[in-house]
């Protein structure tokens, strides 16, 4: 019996993880840079990344409702266990809620958008410019809820690396 993700699953954890790190402080850092072309740059690579992240999270769950999860090495106290569950599941709501609340406001408010340079990205929602500024409200904040999550669940797997010493760390490398 194995106690590791497949494969497949490590990989787009870890490719999720990166791109994940990439356009929280990019978010943080082109929305305070003032006009200039390097900005308008980063705000085009943010969306493209903002998209790719979001396909990368609906593959993600598809491969994680056919191959499940691996059952655990050794029994984690049921607490443990339950906050872990609610903590992951958290994650997956917010990598989907967060872009696709981004593109609607994008929608709205910044036509066209490029998808890396390579084609337009069709942008088909449409409302009122306080139903953009709301919208971007929530975007802001769930990034932050998102990024301040992390930093827990990244706190948790360093624990489980070094302290506990458990196989959970190895479960996903
Ligand atoms: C998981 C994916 C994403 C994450 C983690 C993320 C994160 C962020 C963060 C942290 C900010 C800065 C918010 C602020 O301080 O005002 C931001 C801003 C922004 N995001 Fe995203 N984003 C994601 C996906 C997207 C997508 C898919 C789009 C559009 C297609 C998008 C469009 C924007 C825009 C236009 C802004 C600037 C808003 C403003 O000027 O007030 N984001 N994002
Ligand atoms: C940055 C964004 C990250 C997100 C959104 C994320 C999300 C997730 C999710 C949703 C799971 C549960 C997988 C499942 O059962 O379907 C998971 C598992 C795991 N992640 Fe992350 N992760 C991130 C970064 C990291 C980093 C940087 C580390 C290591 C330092 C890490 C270590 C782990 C480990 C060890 C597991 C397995 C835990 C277990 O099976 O109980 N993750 N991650």
């Amino acid at each position: 019996m194995s106690f590791h993700y497949s494969a497949l699953q490590k990989c787009l954890h870890w490719l999720h993880a990166a791109l994940l790190l990439c356009l929280i402080p990019l978010g943080l850092v082109m929305t305070r840079m003032g006009e200039g072309a390097l900005t308008n740059q980063f705000y085009e690579g943010h969306k493209s990344l903002g998209i790719l992240a979001f396909v990368v999270a609906v593959v993600r769950l598809a491969v994680r409702a056919i191959q499940g999860a691996p059952p655990y090495e050794r029994a984690l106290h049921p607490l443990v266990r339950v906050l872990a569950k609610a903590g992951h599941w958290a994650l997956y709501g917010l990598v989907l809620m967060i872009p696709l609340v981004g593109y609607a406001a994008t929608s709205i408010c910044c036509k066209p958008v490029m998808l890396f340079g390579l084609m337009v990205v069709p942008l088909e929602f449409t409302g009122s410019e306080s139903l953009m500024k709301l919208l971007f409200v929530w975007h802001e904040t769930a990034a932050i809820g998102l990024a301040l999550l992390v930093c827990g669940h990244i706190g948790m797997a360093l624990y489980h690396r070094f302290k506990a010493r458990d196989g959970v760390f190895e479960r996903m490398t």
